[in-house]
């Protein structure tokens, strides 16, 4: 059996979330590989709304085993808080989350630091989501982190503050004004979680290798998106983990050759939080309708989404980079608001057309979308449960970006709920599609 890798196509919040909650159906485990609690990601069932921060989508499914991978940092705080909530819920989250020894921990001088930065940026600020992520995965980097393990050997978690705090205490009196943190007070309340995190701490990545030999299936969420990579992203406007399928590998510890699937997932337009290059960002009336039928507020922060129209150039040279088997198409439902619909088909910089996806930040910033122009449907379709029951012009569009990814679509969410989406898009269906 093997992995499938379920990531986002764009600048996030593409649905990644309701896509894993449906592929959970028939997996075992759903395993976090990158990034933290910057990510929101929202499941519905019925009346039930559920936002997961840190926690994989995973545990909405009962006995789906949920893995937190090496690659991700973990805010215990939040780890807390969110495993209470759900508790309160009825979920047995405690009993199915396993969190890896080697992940890093997000520290409070983290969550300060990434809010000091982005004032002291001003009008060049990347608009994070303030959760301590680049902090924290800058001092992993530096050899300077704290590790989930760390809370069980009060030694080295001291050690490790100290000389953590040695320059920071210095960055934030000297540069910030601020007060220091002290190794007391933060190595006392890590320690309180010893009796939480106890059960959970695992190589996570060894559990995984092992149900896939026993022949379980393994779904990777993706948090954040290929956008929003820290390689391959609109740079400097990005995350500081690599949310694309390289990223599973190292953040989860699975070899290459155990990914199977890629399900790439894109909303039918696109949004994005944060500033960075957004060539086909609307301005107009036409964002705010999208925005009020798609609730573009984010899940994690609540700003409101920028908004525009789906962005091919760079859909294609994200689903090339992630080696993408599948698509899944989301909100198609929300485009039933506007009279027309337009898709981004190229670029032009500075007069000229260009190929692909620009690699320099100057031509991004300067690309002038070329459009195609695809007839409105105008009416709900949120009652869709075959391609067939779609209007002609949804079905068309829909056919469109099959044909110009060069990828099938295995899913189409129409509505939120759980239930609300095209084709049967389990394991199963997709193993069905790729044979056919
Ligand atoms: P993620 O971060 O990729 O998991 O996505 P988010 O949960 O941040 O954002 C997706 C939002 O769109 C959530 O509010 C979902 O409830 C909502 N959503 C997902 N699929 C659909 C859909 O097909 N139609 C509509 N109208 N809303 C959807
Ligand atoms: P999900 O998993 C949308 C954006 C932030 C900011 C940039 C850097 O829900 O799709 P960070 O806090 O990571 O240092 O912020 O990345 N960002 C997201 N945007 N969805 C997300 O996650 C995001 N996670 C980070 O808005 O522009
Ligand atoms: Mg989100």
């Amino acid at each position: 059996m093997s992995v499938t890798v379920v990531l986002g196509l764009a600048w996030g919040d593409e649905g990644k979330g309701r896509v894993c909650d449906a592929l959970a159906n028939d997996a075992r485990y759903v395993a976090r590989y990158s990034g933290g609690n910057n990510a929101g990601h929202t499941v519905r069932v019925g009346d039930e709304e559920f936002k997961l921060h840190l926690i994989p989508s995973g545990m909405v499914r009962e006995g789906v085993i949920c893995t937190i991978g090496n690659g991700v940092v973990v805010d215990p705080e939040v780890l807390a808080r969110e495993v209470r909530e759900l508790e309160e819920r009825g979920l047995d989250a405690r009993n199915r989350l396993k969190v890896d020894g080697r992940a890093h921990l997000i520290l409070p001088y983290h969550i300060r630091l990434d809010s000091s930065r982005e004032k002291a940026l001003g009008d060049s600020s990347i608009g994070t989501t303030k959760c301590g992520i680049g902090p924290a995965y800058e001092d992993k980097v530096a050899r300077v982190g704290v590790r989930v393990q760390d809370i069980f050997n009060e030694k080295i978690l001291r050690a490790k503050l100290e000389g953590a705090l040695r320059e920071k205490n210095s960055i934030f009196t000297n540069v910030y004004h601020e007060e220091p943190f002290e190794v007391d007070g933060l190595a006392e309340r890590l320690l309180s979680f010893k009796e939480l995190l106890g059960p959970m701490v695992t190589d996570t990545g060894a559990m995984l290798r092992e149900a896939l030999d026993r022949g379980e299936r393994v779904l990777m969420e993706g948090a954040q998106a290929t956008l929003l990579d820290n390689d391959f992203g609109t740079y400097p406007f990005v995350t500081s983990s690599n949310p694309s399928v390289g990223g599973v590998c190292v953040g989860a510890g699975v070899p290459p050759n155990r990914l199977e699937n890629v399900v790439g997932v894109t909303k039918a337009y696109t949004t994005r939080v944060g500033d960075g290059a957004f060539p086909t960002e609307l301005h107009d009336g036409v964002a705010e309708t999208i925005r009020d039928a798609g609730n573009e507020y984010g899940t994690t922060t609540g700003r409101a989404r920028r908004v525009g129209w789906l962005d091919l150039p760079a859909i294609k040279y994200t689903a090339s980079l992630n080696g993408v088997t599948h698509l899944a198409v989301t909100l198609l439902d929300v485009l039933s608001a506007v009279e027309e619909v337009k898709v981004c088909v190229g670029y032009e910089v500075r007069g000229a057309p260009v190929e692909g996806y620009p690699m320099y930040q100057d031509a991004l910033e300067d690309a002038k979308p070329i459009y195609e122009m695809f007839a409105g449907w105008g009416e709900d379709i949120t009652g869709s449960k075959t391609r067939e029951d779609l209007p002609g012009a949804a079905r068309e569009f829909v056919e469109f970006l099959e044909k110009e990814i060069g990828v099938p679509v295995c899913m189409v969410s129409v509505g939120p709920e759980r239930d609300q989406a095209i084709f049967e898009w389990t394991h199963s269906a997709i193993e069905e599609f790729s044979e056919a």
